[in-house]
């Protein structure tokens, strides 16, 4: 796939780097004390990342959860590379130069419980959200999927992603997903006199499906994930 000059020109200036960590996950505190919170109370030990780029939140995934292994896919081979060698070292990161289905598809059935996804594989005119959606639907696991650079409603603060032609990431297009999995949904809030907040904040959903009920009821009465999100249990969407 053809890249546009400007970001082989960013591609290739950071090639020698390493890899940001104070830029993964958009920089924001509020979605990474989430993130931590997830990972102790669902007792996670994979990560699955969809779109690699230059590897600044596989890196902070890495970093921040030694103990989880990161597996992450770039389809564009620059960026592939690029993350590949700011990431070597890291010991507990897995990069593929695949596309998400494929790679999605490769790892999944080899993966044991314990998974965190974070979507973020939406760049270019073919958005591969849905498909991914699916594969993980077919896998029928217990997880946690977290859409980046989705539009929540009535929440300006927060940027996200329209490709046109009726592919905006947002509620109606994950439908179809969440009438058949009906998982809890959780749609950020927070970012409105909220001191920590720096960069600029980016829409994310949570989806969280198959987890048992009293985990989830636990989880949806920790303070901080109430005063940060919103959160819908299976059967009021
Ligand atoms: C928004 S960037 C990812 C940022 C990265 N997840 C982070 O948080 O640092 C999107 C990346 O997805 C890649 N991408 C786009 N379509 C893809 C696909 N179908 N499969 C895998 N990667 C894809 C793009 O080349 C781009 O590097």
């Amino acid at each position: 796939m053809p890249l546009p000059p400007r970001m082989k020109l960013l591609a290739a200036q950071v090639v020698p780097h390493r890899p940001r960590a104070d830029l993964g996950l958009h920089g924001d505190p509020v979605l990474r004390q989430l993130m931590t919170i997830m990972v102790q109370h669902f007792r996670l030990r994979h990560i699955v990342e969809t779109g690699t780029h230059l590897g600044n939140t596989a890196f902070f995934f890495a970093r921040q959860f030694p103990e989880l292994t990161i597996w992450t896919c770039e389809i564009n081979k620059t960026f592939y590379r690029a993350s590949r060698n700011r990431l070597r070292g890291i010991r507990n990161v897995r990069i593929f130069n695949l596309d998400s289905e494929s790679f999605l598809r490769q790892i999944l059935p080899g993966l044991g419980e314990g998974r965190l996804y974070w979507l973020d594989a939406h760049w270019y005119e073919d958005v591969p959200l849905l498909m991914e959606l699916a594969v993980i639907d077919e896998d029928n696991r217990p997880g946690v999927v977290v859409i980046d650079d989705f539009f929540v409603p009535n929440q300006p603060q927060f940027g996200f992603d329209d490709y046109g032609d009726g592919h905006r990431i947002d509620r109606a297009y994950i439908r179809t997903y969440v009438e058949s999995r009906r998982p809890w949904l959780l749609l950020p809030k927070y970012g409105v006199r909220e001191p920590r907040i720096k960069a600029q904040l980016r829409g994310h959903a949570i989806l969280l499906q198959n987890i048992p009920d009293p985990l989830m009821v636990a989880f949806s009465h920790d303070q901080s994930v109430e005063r940060s999100y919103t959160i819908e249990a299976p059967g009021r969407q």
